[in-house]
Order: structure tokens, then sequence, then C-alpha cells
């Protein structure tokens, strides 16, 4: 006759497989998201409830993330997680509201600009509607105000506005009593972010200057140079906030060393990788991926979160320029040229972030 812990055996099999598991939310989410995408554990989930236009090319995704979300402060990044026929893909965005928005009403903006042969951006501007659920990551990112009001100048190109307005937007709701001057530079007129919401705030907000340069509108070419500098009341005594394109933030950088202005007040955000200028010859070599038992050759500048994709190894990732550190990873042995800051790594054992660390010569990752 079969004993009760025999007959029970395949019941306390299957609650074994059922909840004795590293990462039990990988088990059930799919699940779960069948039922409701609002109950996923894995990530924080998000539901789409307003799309707006703000340009030809650029829109605004208000967001209502579940509860649980632990918030952000005004100028900071939060990678999103969104499933495109089915792969997940993990992109980095700026938070383009203030964190009033979220504590009042529990939602947030995401202002995102369409990148030419962007597959994700392009995605969510053809594909995302109301009702659609994506995943956010916690906020993260250094860009933040500082704690007393101080004179403040922003330099802003293109989409690189998005963290400014939500900055703005705070300073203007806290009646910030020191001046703040925006230079937002544009191709055109019409290439203006939120212009309703930045005139909005010039009107009601005494402190603030708004100057829009079309550098692409009028006779010349107008681009970032000394004179606009000048003209900002007290310049030199200012706090500067940047966010654009490279080029625009390090002529902005440049600009304002000459004037004395320390890299201590001086605060950059990129909404593109930055690169150090790297000499490829010797860039490259044997990465071994010591959990995996895996090895692959890589040359050139190559970063080893993409060789490891390369290999069919999914390491976690999110920002993929370096900001995140979601990517951090063991390096066991070897020596990495960081693609950012140019620096290279010391040869034993230590945390690197896989997606701007290019192995020169033979790398064993703990991976
Ligand atoms: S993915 Fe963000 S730092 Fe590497």
């Amino acid at each position: 006759m079969m004993s009760l812990l025999e007959k029970n055996r395949p019941l306390r099999w299957l609650g074994k497989q059922l909840f004795n598991r590293e990462d039990p939310a990988a088990f059930f989410d799919p699940l779960l998201a069948q039922v409701d995408p609002m109950l996923v554990r894995q990530y924080v989930p998000a539901k789409v409830i307003e799309i707006t236009d703000e340009t030809a090319d650029t829109r605004t995704f208000i967001l209502k993330p579940a509860a649980r979300w632990a918030g952000f402060s005004a100028g900071q990044h939060v990678n999103t997680c969104i499933e495109i026929d089915g792969t997940r893909y993990n992109r980095t965005f700026s938070l383009s509201c203030s964190p009033a928005q979220w504590k009042l009403h529990g939602t947030v903006s995401l202002t995102i600009k369409r990148l030419p042969g962007g597959k994700v951006t392009n995605w969510m501007h053809d594909n995302l509607q109301p009702g659609a659920v994506l995943g956010l990551g916690e906020a993260f990112g250094e860009f933040q105000l500082p704690a007393n009001p101080e004179p403040l100048l922003y330099i802003a190109g293109g989409s690189g506005i998005t963290p400014i307005l939500s900055q703005l937007e705070t300073l203007a709701s806290e009646d910030w009593r020191a001046p703040v001057t925006l230079l937002y530079f544009v191709r055109t007129q019409a290439d203006v972010i939120a212009a309703e919401r930045l005139y909005a705030i010039q009107k009601r907000w005494p402190a603030f200057n708004l100057q829009v340069l079309a550098t692409e509108e009028g006779e010349t070419p107008q681009y970032l140079n000394d004179q606009h500098l000048e003209q900002v009341p007290g310049v030199n005594a200012r706090r500067c906030y940047l966010c654009g394109p490279k080029g625009l933030m390090d002529l902005a950088t440049d600009l304002l060393h000459k004037r004395g202005i320390a890299d201590e007040r001086i605060h950059c955000t990129f909404f593109a990788a930055a690169t150090a200028a790297l000499a490829t010859d010797d860039l490259g070599g044997v990465v071994q991926f010591a959990r995996s038992d895996l090895s692959v050759s890589s040359e050139g500048d190559a970063a080893l979160l993409d060789i490891a994709e390369a290999a069919k190894l999914s390491p976690q990732y999110g920002c993929r320029m370096g900001i995140c550190h979601q990517c951090s990873c063991r390096k066991t042995s070897g020596t990495v040229v960081n693609r950012v800051t140019g620096k290279v790594s010391g040869p034993g054992e230590e945390s690197i972030q896989l997606c701007v660390s290019i192995p020169q010569g033979p790398v064993t990752l703990d991976l």
C-alpha cells in the first residue's frame, strides 16, 4: 500500500518547481502578464495613459507606474523595458516632468524623440498606445539641483531639454529665489520641444529668462559663442547645467572654463554615449566568460557587452552609456579601457561596466 508520503510526492515535487527558485518572479511573470501586465514583479509596470505630440518627431508619453515605484529627483533618468515582437529591449530616458507630478498625480512623463534608425524610439512612436504597459527601473543620475537657491545657467540642445524641463518645472513650482537662464539651441523654432510648457514657466516665474536660439534660421547660423554667455547677468558666478549633443556640450564646457568656471560648478548629462578618442591598435583580445565556460576573440573597440551579446549571452544592462551601472560585472583578470573616460584599468580583480569597457588583451569575466 502506498504511504501518505509517497502519495504526496508529486505534489511536493510541483511545489518545489514553483517556489524553490532563485527568482520566482521570472517564473510567474509570464503567467501574471497574461492575466494583467500591471501584476508583474520583475520590473515596475507602468501604464501609458496619454501621448502628446511635442514636435514633428518628439512625443511625450505620460505613464502611471505601479505605486511601488520609488520616485525620482528632478533631472534623473530611468531605464525602461519594452517588449517588441517577443523580445525585450531596455532603453534609458530622462524623466521630463517634475517629481511633484508623481507625488500629486502618480504619473510621470517621458519625452522621446525618434532616433534615425532607432528600433525602440521609432517603435514607441508608431505603436505605443494608451493602455499599453512597459517596465520601469529605479530612477538614477547625478544631474540634480543644488540644495539652496543660487543663480543657474542652463544650456540645452534639441532633446537635451528633457531633464532640464523636469528641473525648471520644479524650480518654478518652488518659486526659486535666484535668477535662472536657459539658452536653448534648436535648428528651427518648430523644433522647440515642450514649447507650451516652457513659455508657461516663463510667464509665471519672473526669475526665469528663456532664450530660444534657432541655429538654422536667419541669415547666418548662430552657434553658441561667448557673446551668448556675456549677455547672461553674473554668468561667471552661476552654477551651470548642460545637456545636448556632444559638440554643443564640449563647446559650452570650453567657453565656461575660459571664463574661469570650475568643473565643480558645471553639471553635464548626455543623451547619447560620450566617447573618448582611443587608439584602436592595441584594443581587443580573447574574452573568457568563466561561468558560461565560453571563450571568444574580439578585435578593435567592441565593448564587452556587445562581445557577450554576440556570443549569445544575455548580461543585464540599462543605458548602454556608462551611467546606470546595471551592466556591472566582476573582471577577474585582464585590462580594459573605459570608452567614455579613456582610462585604462588595472590588471586584477575589480567591478567594471560591460557597456563601456573594451578589452586590451586577454580578459576573464565572472559571467
Ligand atoms: S548599461 Fe548602464 S552603465 Fe552599462
